[in-house]
């Protein structure tokens, strides 16, 4: 896909697009923004442009339009809501709009990725949520029995049969080559759906069944070279959270000067 397309009856030659380029591919000549090689795709010269003279041909550009600025949201509201954010392990048989879906999904899709690879996929297990979940349970059950691997955690757990997904009726694998990217895509995803009313847990535990499993890992259909990085089980929340856990001071090092 061409990454990007100037206009240049509308290009003022500012030089804005130059000097945002990470890769700069992009240079002037005769007072116009010239592409050359090397683009990554990022976006940031059609999203800087004051005229709209950078196009971006073959992407879907819907909403596009206009930003809303981080600072639209206020800062005290946004870091208690993140405070008071839980994982949630009690789930109301309700099921997810897709509207719900698509929003959470989008929000992981405009996270940040290294390079702008945008190389992060999100399956949707859907109907075949139970026989993965039981799949896990079998393995999970064998291992414990043998004391491994994740017996201490587990001591006094009780590994029934909705001991993964909870019930919950939405469960999304967030897999990537790069385990960086593919967790900030979780985060972001997190965050939108709680603003959704949802609740989310991550079960560390399914990604080490996939991990352990090539069955569990072949019935994902992961792109290839991918791994599970989350799992994402989602759902209304059936338990209220009355106040925000004490946690421990960050720890914080400042360099000490040479
Ligand atoms: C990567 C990751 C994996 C997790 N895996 C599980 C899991 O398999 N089962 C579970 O009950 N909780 C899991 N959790 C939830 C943590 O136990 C939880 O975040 C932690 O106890 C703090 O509670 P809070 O999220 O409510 O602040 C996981 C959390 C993260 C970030």
């Amino acid at each position: 896909m061409k990454q990007i397309a100037i206009d240049a009856s509308r290009c003022i030659g500012c030089g804005k697009c130059v000097k945002d380029c990470v890769a700069s591919a992009l240079y002037l000549s005769d007072g116009k923004a010239t592409p050359r090689e090397g683009c990554i795709g990022c976006g940031h010269c059609f999203a800087i442009c004051p005229t709209g003279a950078v196009d971006m041909p073959g992407y879907d550009k819907t909403g596009c339009d206009a930003i809303t600025p981080m600072t639209a949201v206020d800062s005290d509201t946004l870091l208690r809501a993140i405070k008071s954010r839980r994982s949630v392990r009690q789930f109301k048989d309700v099921p997810v709009e897709r509207e719900k879906i698509g929003k959470i999904l989008e929000a992981g899709r405009y996270a940040p990725t290294g390079a702008n690879s945008q190389n992060v996929a999100f399956t949707v297990l859907g109907d075949r949520q139970d026989e993965i979940e039981r799949r896990c349970v079998r393995l999970f059950r064998t291992a414990v029995a043998a004391g491994r691997p994740f017996v201490s955690l587990l001591r006094n757990a009780d590994i029934n049969d909705s001991f993964f997904f909870k019930g919950a009726p939405l469960v999304i694998v967030v897999s990537g080559h790069d385990s960086v990217n593919a967790a900030l895509a979780s985060a972001y995803m997190e965050l939108t759906a709680g603003s959704l009313g949802l609740g989310v847990l991550y079960s560390g535990f399914f990604c080490g069944c996939a991990r352990l499993d090539p069955k569990i890992r072949a019935a994902l259909r992961l792109p290839k070279g991918h791994k599970a990085v989350t799992c994402m089980i989602i759902g209304y929340p059936d338990v209220a959270y009355q106040r925000i856990p004490p946690r421990r001071p960050p720890r914080v090092n400042v360099l000490p000067r040479k």
